[in-house]
């Protein structure tokens, strides 16, 4: 489906001084009397699918476009053979800097379905957008829209703001399949240049940093510096602790460029423990080799999928401390299921065995209480929340979106760091809080 690149030296120079004219004009077009010093996104969780949706203005005229909210997307993607009508459209030519930014290393020489139209032009940039609930990837053309996104101050939204010449991928309707109702594509926060943090970080100039904050219910995404303020007046960002991001050289998506690395957020995890004792695990597992192994975090995952071997020690040991609370018949997907009622409450959720990802020394961990391990699953059941990822798993620990509910996650990406705060629950706030009623 892809071709080489073609074209002649002097065809290449041609096209780079057209483009480099072309962004020019655009990027004068630009606002440049407000510098928003933070965007956000609001984000719903969609309870049937349990995918983190969020919805972006795009194209000419505005639209809203419901995306799914994807933390290791490689770049926003939308589906542009159904109804993609924008008179902002542009395709990224193949030889142009914007094609080399997305790392694609293929060309659409010629397209010969119905076009031209956007994701069907001649010598167009093409990339492979990536559906990872699905497991499927295709082939799809590079272009640039304009797009709008609330600016913040950290405790309100503030003016929308718009980036003239977002790039993304087009992708066919077919790539939507599993995704939730109404939605036209996937919003990547990956690891790499054309993903959203960081093509907002360079639109706007503020810092290449951009945090989740996720909620069963409604949470939000935002791309620069804290303050990250949720009701009632509490600066979210103060209670982070970093850890460092893992780099993977071996892509984890579902189809790559050869040579390309993992866009993917891997932490060091070194150990688990649960009430502070060491469980068992084949240390190997937990390290990246070859491109396989190693913890990562998902928005894609609604429970943290763990490797066969650390999922039968993480469960055993956590049963073991949980002794008199009778287990009841589990429910799918869960192996590891308990009687509601002889289990007590607080603040952070069922009163159970805290569990400790241990990082990079033994007094920094990501501590995850009862309402980040624990799962409601009705008629007074609860499940430990974690899911058996079989044998040979790609990654050993996903970090699931259940775990990361009212937890913020500042991913640092200038100093490969991510800020995490454990549960915001026991700072009296929580994901849903921030205020989204714009200034009267
Ligand atoms: C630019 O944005 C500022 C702040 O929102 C607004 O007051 C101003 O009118 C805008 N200027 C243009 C030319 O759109
Ligand atoms: C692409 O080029 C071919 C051959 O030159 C032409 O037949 C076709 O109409 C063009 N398609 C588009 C989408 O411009
Ligand atoms: C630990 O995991 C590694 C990597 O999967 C595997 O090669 C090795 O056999 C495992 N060791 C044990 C003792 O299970």
């Amino acid at each position: 489906m892809v071709s080489p690149i073609q074209g002649s030296m002097a065809s290449r120079f041609h096209l780079l001084i057209f483009f480099s004219l072309f962004s020019y004009i655009s990027h004068s077009k630009a606002n440049t009397s407000f510098r928003p010093r933070a965007l956000v996104l609001p984000v719903t969780k969609d309870p049937l699918t349990q995918q983190y949706t969020t919805h972006i203005n795009k194209r000419t005229p505005f639209v809203p476009v419901k995306l799914t909210v994807d933390l290791g997307g490689q770049f926003l993607w939308v589906d542009c053979d159904k109804s993609y009508v924008s008179s902002s459209y542009k395709p990224v030519h193949c030889d142009t800097s914007e094609c080399k930014l997305s790392r694609s290393q293929a060309c659409t020489v010629t397209c010969f379905r119905s076009g031209p139209r956007p994701g069907c032009n001649n010598n167009t940039c093409s990339l492979m957008p990536d559906n990872p609930i699905i497991s499927t990837s295709t082939s799809g053309d590079l272009g640039q829209d304009v797009v709008s996104v609330q600016s913040t101050d950290g405790s309100r939204p503030g003016p929308s703001i718009s980036v003239p010449d977002l790039l993304f991928s087009c992708a066919p309707t077919s790539l939507l399949q599993g995704l939730a109702r109404g939605v036209r594509g996937m919003a990547g926060l990956g690891r790499v240049p054309i993903a959203l943090p960081l093509q907002f970080t360079r639109a706007f100039g503020f810092a290449a940093k951009f945090a989740v904050c996720l909620s069963s219910t409604t949470g939000a995404v935002f791309f620069g510096d804290g303050p990250y303020v949720m009701q009632p007046g509490i600066d979210a960002a103060k209670f982070l602790t970093y850890t460092p991001l893992i780099k993977n050289r071996v892509s984890t998506a579902g189809a790559y460029f050869k040579g390309d690395p993992s866009v993917e957020y891997f932490i060091g995890v070194k150990s688990i423990k649960i009430n502070n004792e060491p469980v068992a695990l084949n240390a190997s597992l937990l390290s990246i080799f070859k491109g396989n192994g190693g913890t990562k975090i998902s928005t894609v995952n609604p429970y943290t999928v763990l490797e066969t071997s650390i999922y039968k020690a993480v469960t055993n040991a956590f049963v073991k401390h949980v002794k008199d609370i009778p287990r009841v018949a589990p429910v799918a997907p869960f192996g590891t299921c308990f009687n509601a009622k002889n289990i007590g409450s607080t603040r952070v959720g069922p009163a159970v065995p805290q569990i400790d990802l241990v990082l990079q020394s033994e007094s920094e961990y990501w501590r995850i209480f009862g309402v980040n391990s624990m799962v409601n699953a009705g008629n007074d059941v609860l499940c430990l929340g974690f899911v058996d990822g079989g044998l040979n798993p790609r990654t050993s620990i996903v970090i699931g979106g259940h775990q990361i509910e009212d937890n913020l996650l500042q991913f640092d990406l200038a100093a490969s760091r991510l800020g995490f705060s454990s549960s915001l629950l026991f700072k009296q706030t929580n994901c849903g809080n921030f205020n989204f009623k714009p200034n009267a």
